[in-house]
C-alpha cells in the first residue's frame, strides 16, 4: 500500500477486519506487505516496522503482487503506478486526479501488459458505478450521464439549507470527518467533480475528455437565499457533474450547481451520499446511490477492486482494463439550452419590473415565474426563472439587463436541470 491516511487505513482495517470473508470469496489470502507513507515521525496504529517513506522499495519489493496507491495527487503516485505496470504488478487506485489526467496512457499501458488497473474508489465512494459501466452497461449507448458526484459539498450543501449552517463550519465539518480532500478547495471549487465526471465520461464515451473542455464552477456562489427561492419555485440546489450527447455528435461536459425538480430521484440525496444518474438507450434511466466519500465507503470500493486482482490472479486471467483513447470531440457550454435561476438587488420603485422584462424579451429569453421582495434602504429582490433558451445568448441578456440602473446587482444565476 502507498498511503495511510482515511483511506488506507481504512483499506487496511476491512482487509484485517474481514480477511475471512474476502479469503471465502477469492480463495487465497492476501496480506498488506509493507506501507508507504511521507511522514515518518506521524503516530500510527499499526507496528513501525510495516512502514517505509520509501515508496520505490515498496513497489519494487519482489513479494509484491499488487500495488495499491492511496497517496492521491499526481506525483509521486503517477510514477509509483507507472513503475508498478513496468514491473507486471496490478494497481488499484482512489486517486481520480491522476486518472482524470493520465489515464488514457496508464490504462493502455496496463492493457498492452495485460494487467489490471481498478480505480473504482475513485468515483463515488462505496457505489459500485465504475464496473457497471465499464462492463454491465457496456452496451448502451449513453445518452446522458449526471451525478452528484462530491461528498464534501453535498454535505456542505445539505448543512446550508437543512440547518442554516455557515459554509466554512460545514466544510471545516466535512474535514473532521475525512470526506475532504487534503485541500478541500479541490471540492468547493469543483476540481473533484470535474476529474470524476471525466472519468465517467472517458468510460461512458470510450474517449477522455480534454480537461480543459470541461466547463466547471463550484459552490461559493450559493447562497440560503438561493436555497429559500429554489425551495419556492420547487427545486434544490446541488453541485452536479454533467455529460451529454449534444446534437453534432459530440459531448457537452460541466460541473456547476444545479437546480433540480424535487420530484426527481437526485433531488433527495442528502449529505455525503453521492448519486450518478443515467439513461441509456437500452437499459433507460437508473440511478445509483450511497456514501460518496469517508474511511469505509471508500475502503468497501477499494477492497472490491483488490479483490477481483486477487481473483484474476488466481486463475491467471489477463488484465480488465479497457480501451480508453484521448481526444473526446466535445461542444462548448455556450451552446447549452436549459432554463435559468437568477436573482436581482434592484431599486425598489415603479417601472423596475417592466424594464427588466422587457431586456430579456429583447433577446428572446422567456420568463416562467418570479418571486421578489421589499429590502431595506429602498432596494428589493426579484427572483426569475427563465424558460428554456441558449446559455450563449442568455448571457448577453443578462448582461444588458445588469446595465439597466434599476438593476444594482446580479446576485446569482443558476442552471436549471429538468
Ligand atoms: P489522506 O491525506 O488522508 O492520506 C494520504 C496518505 O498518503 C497519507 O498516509 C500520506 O502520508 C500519504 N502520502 C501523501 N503524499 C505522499 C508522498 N508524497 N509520499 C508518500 N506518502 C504520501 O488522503 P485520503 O486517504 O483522504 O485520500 C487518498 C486518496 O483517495 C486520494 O486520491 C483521494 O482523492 C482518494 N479518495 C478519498 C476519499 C475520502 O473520502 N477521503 C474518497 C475517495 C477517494 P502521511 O500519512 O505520512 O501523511
Ligand atoms: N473529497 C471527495 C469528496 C472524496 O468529498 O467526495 C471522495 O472522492
Amino acid at each position: 500500500m502507498l498511503g495511510f491516511g482515511t483511506v488506507g487505513e481504512g483499506t487496511y482495517r476491512m482487509l484485517t477486519d474481514n480477511a475471512d470473508e474476502i479469503a471465502r470469496k477469492t480463495g487465497a489470502r492476501g496480506e498488506v506487505i509493507k506501507i508507504g507513507i511521507k511522514d515518518a515521525s506521524k503516530p500510527r496504529t499499526l507496528p513501525a516496522t510495516m512502514f517505509t517513506t520509501d515508496l520505490e522499495a515498496v513497489v519494487r519489493d519482489p513479494n509484491i503482487d499488487v500495488i495499491c496507491e492511496l497517496m492521491g495527487g499526481e506525483s509521486p503516485a503517477g510514477e509509483m503506478v507507472e513503475l508498478a505496470l513496468s514491473l507486471g504488478k496490478h494497481v488499484v487506485t482512489a486517486n481520480k486526479e491522476l486518472i482524470a489526467k493520465h489515464g488514457s496512457r496508464l490504462i493502455t499501458k496496463a492493457r498492452e501488459l495485460e494487467l489490471d488497473l481498478h480505480f473504482e474508489a475513485a468515483v463515488g465512494g462505496g457505489i459500485p458505478v465504475v464496473q457497471p459501466l465499464k462492463h454491465q452497461l457496456a452496451g448502451n449507448d449513453v445518452i446522458k450521464l449526471m451525478g452528484i458526484l462530491n461528498g464534501t459539498t453535498n454535505y456542505i450543501l445539505t448543512q446550508m439549507e437543512e440547518n442554516g449552517a455557515d459554509f466554512s463550519d460545514a466544510l471545516a465539518e466535512a474535514q473532521a470527518k475525512g470526506y475532504a480532500e487534503a485541500d478541500p478547495t479541490n471540492d468547493v471549487d469543483g476540481f473533484d467533480t470535474m476529474y470524476k465526471i471525466s472519468i465517467l465520461a472517458a468510460i461512458a464515451f470510450g474517449k477522455q475528455v480534454p480537461l480543459d473542455k470541461v466547463h466547471r464552477e463550484g459552490i461559493r456562489k450559493v447562497s440560503a437565499s438561493d436555497m429559500k427561492y429554489a425551495k419556492q419555485f420547487g427545486y434544490k440546489i446541488k453541485l452536479l457533474g454533467i455529460c451529454e450527447e449534444t446534437a453534432d455528435d459530440q459531448v457537452l461536459v460541466r460541473v456547476h450547481p444545479t437546480m433540480i425538480p424535487l420530484g426527481h430521484q437526485i433531488a433527495s440525496v442528502r449529505d455525503v451520499y453521492n448519486a450518478v444518474w443515467l439513461h441509456g438507450d437500452f437499459v433507460g434511466d437508473l440511478m445509483f446511490s450511497g456514501r460518496g466519500a469517508g474511511a469505509h465507503p471508500t475502503a468497501s470500493a477499494v477492497v472490491g477492486d483488490l479483490i477481483d486482482v486477487m481473483r484474476n490472479i488466481i486463475i491467471g486471467g489477463s488484465g480488465s482494463a479497457i480501451p480508453y483513447g484521448t481526444g473526446l470531440a466535445t461542444t462548448s457550454i455556450s451552446e447549452l439550452e436549459t432554463r435559468y435561476y437568477l436573482r436581482f438587488e434592484v431599486e425598489d420603485r415603479p417601472g423596475t419590473l417592466g424594464e427588466i422584462t422587457t431586456a430579456f424579451g429583447r433577446r428572446s429569453v422567456g420568463l416562467a415565474a418570479m418571486e421578489m421582495r421589499t429590502k431595506v434602504g429602498g432596494k428589493g429582490e426579484i427572483a426569475f426563472l427563465t424558460h428554456v433558451c441558449r446559455e450563449a445568448n442568455f448571457l448577453t441578456a443578462l448582461e444588458e439587463v445588469s446595465r439597466l440602473p434599476c438593476v444594482a446587482k446580479v446576485e446569482n444565476y443558476i442552471r436549471v436541470e429538468q
